[in-house]
């Protein structure tokens, strides 16, 4: 007689997106989740709604202790808030995420958002590294920064917001050296993520890319 043993569930696919500011990671994660019908956390839009909470209240965002009390308590509608994706609250949300108090509070959040049973897309800074060092699949996107700063500035453009190329291309550079240099979770490469740089790809080139690394991901690792 063959005794059949259930087979277990296939273990989740868990795709972690890392890179600096306007290298693409956000559309390539958004895609990815499309692609493989998964739920997507842009984390950026939690350290960018404690930058603004903190603003709202007229903190000083290099105030740990404000900072970390927001990020606690973050308010759901502000992840809408139109002031959100703004330079100015991006120059916030890189400033409150260097504090180690701020990172812990948001830790929980985004793990818990990692670990679905049926597996979840999330692109940040420390996807690979701190939240999901298990994930499947790992990428770490980039372009070269004058790439960056161009679609920055095409984006702010678009909405109408009256930048230069210049101002745009001396935001990215501050905030890369910001990201890259704290000493709490900083924005590195895994030493198993695979690197993407977008700097010459369109959007659909550098997606099929993308799929492609998963995949590969996907066979080394049986899932
Ligand atoms: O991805 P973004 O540009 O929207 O992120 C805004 C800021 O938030 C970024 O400058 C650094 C911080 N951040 C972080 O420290 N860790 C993450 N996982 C995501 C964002």
């Amino acid at each position: 007689m063959v005794i059949r043993h259930p087979s277990p569930d296939p273990a989740p696919l868990v795709i972690a997106v890392d890179g600096p500011a306007a290298s693409g990671k956000g559309t390539i994660a958004k895609a990815l989740a499309r692609h493989y019908g998964l739920p997507h956390m842009d984390t950026g839009k939690l350290y960018r709604a404690c930058g603004l909470a903190v603003r709202l209240a007229g903190h000083d965002p290099y105030d740990a202790e404000a900072a970390a009390a927001a990020a606690r308590a973050i308010d759901a509608r502000l992840l809408d808030d139109p002031d959100l994706m703004s330079s100015l609250n991006s120059d916030y949300a890189s400033i409150v995420s260097s504090h180690p108090a701020v990172r812990a509070a948001l830790l929980e959040t985004q793990q818990t958002f990692a670990r679905q049973p049926g597996g979840a897309v999330l692109d940040g800074r420390d996807i690979g590294t701190v939240i999901a060092p298990d994930a499947t699949a790992k990428l770490f996107v980039t372009a070269a920064p004058e790439v960056r700063a161009q679609r920055r500035y095409n984006e702010l453009a678009g909405r109408g917001v009256d930048q230069t190329l210049a101002d745009v291309l001396a935001d990215i550079a501050a905030r890369d050296a910001r990201d890259s240099g704290r000493s709490a979770a900083p924005l590195v490469q895994a030493g198993d993520a695979a690197l993407l740089d977008t700097s010459n790809l369109s959007i659909a080139a550098a997606v099929a890319a993308a799929i492609d690394l998963v995949e590969k991901a996907r066979a080394r690792r049986g899932r």
